[in-house]
């Protein structure tokens, strides 16, 4: 997995040629955001740039900024899954591309949230690839509940996740029920699965009655009863962390965080940020017109 984010491609500004025009996308860089943007060299391949998204906080270690949320949906059979944005046709460069982007909560949600760390190369990023959108039960889970009672690919349903109230993972206090999941990553090769995190919790209601810059972003992207979910691709050097599910976090004061343990990151899910990076392109050639 290559750490591109170091050196950022700038691809320049977009009209949109069919659609929503997006005027956000480029526009009013977030809070707090670190990001190395201006950072331009020639641009290559489709999509990508200074994009602004919402994350969950990065609150110690090396990580240079927080990791995208994916706005949650349910499907009338309970089934969990991850909103993708609209697929739309755009002017970039002189040339027609795809991107997917959406407004959402006062947000510009996009596709582009999620080109970092070689994902931006995944069959499952395309704009318009046959990708299901529900979340689908991880391999090799940290949780024992997940691996006792789920197999892999087994989609995430909200039945799952009923005794989330004081659930006890092994670290940490009591609350919240977290799962790993695969995100638009069916059929694909193992290298371009798409990790996500997926949590139940009481702190998710709480954090949905906040207000703010990002309240009603927030109300947008999770659940009336708790349900919250990121992309699970540590900014630093893109490993996966988890939630409450390695006892070295206690070690670093992150026994109730999402912790990384390649070099102790540690994000805090309950805290969400507008944030600002130079999304990768994906590879020349795709999604063109
Ligand atoms: S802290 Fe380095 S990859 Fe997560």
């Amino acid at each position: 997995m290559a750490d591109n984010d170091k050196y950022p491609t700038e691809s320049g500004r977009r009209r949109f040629v069919k659609g929503v025009v997006g005027a956000g996308v480029l526009a009013g860089v977030g809070s707090g955001a670190a990001a190395a943007i201006g950072t331009a060299t020639d641009p290559t391949g489709a999509g990508g740039g200074i994009t602004e998204f919402v994350g969950i906080e990065n609150t110690e270690g090396p990580a240079p900024r927080g990791m995208p949320v994916i706005p949650i949906q349910i499907a009338d059979n309970g089934d969990i899954g991850g909103v993708w944005p609209e697929v739309q046709t755009v002017e970039e460069q002189g040339q027609e591309i795809q991107i997917a982007e959406t407004q959402l909560g006062g947000q510009t949600y996009s596709s582009e949230w999620f080109q970092y760390c070689g994902i931006q190369t995944y069959a499952g990023i395309q704009p318009d690839a046959d990708q299901e959108n529900t979340f689908f039960s991880a391999a090799d889970s940290p949780y024992d509940w997940q691996n006792e009672e789920l197999s892999e690919g087994d989609p995430l349903n909200v039945s799952q996740f009923e005794d989330y109230e004081g659930f006890e993972t092994g670290v940490g206090t009591p609350g919240g029920k977290p799962a790993m999941a695969n995100w638009r990553s069916q059929d694909v090769e193992g290298s371009q699965t798409i990790p996500v995190q997926v949590i139940r919790s009481q702190e998710v209601i709480e954090m949905r009655q906040q207000g703010g810059p990002l309240g009603e972003f927030i109300q947008a992207a999770t659940t009336e009863d708790g349900f919250m979910a990121w992309l699970d691709k540590c900014t630093h050097f893109c490993c996966v962390p988890a939630f409450k599910a390695y006892s070295d976090s206690t070690r670093f004061g992150a026994a109730n965080d999402v912790y990384c343990q390649c070099h102790q990151s540690v994000y805090d899910p309950y805290s969400w940020i507008a944030s600002s990076f130079v999304a990768l392109p994906r590879p020349e050639g795709d999604g063109g017109e």
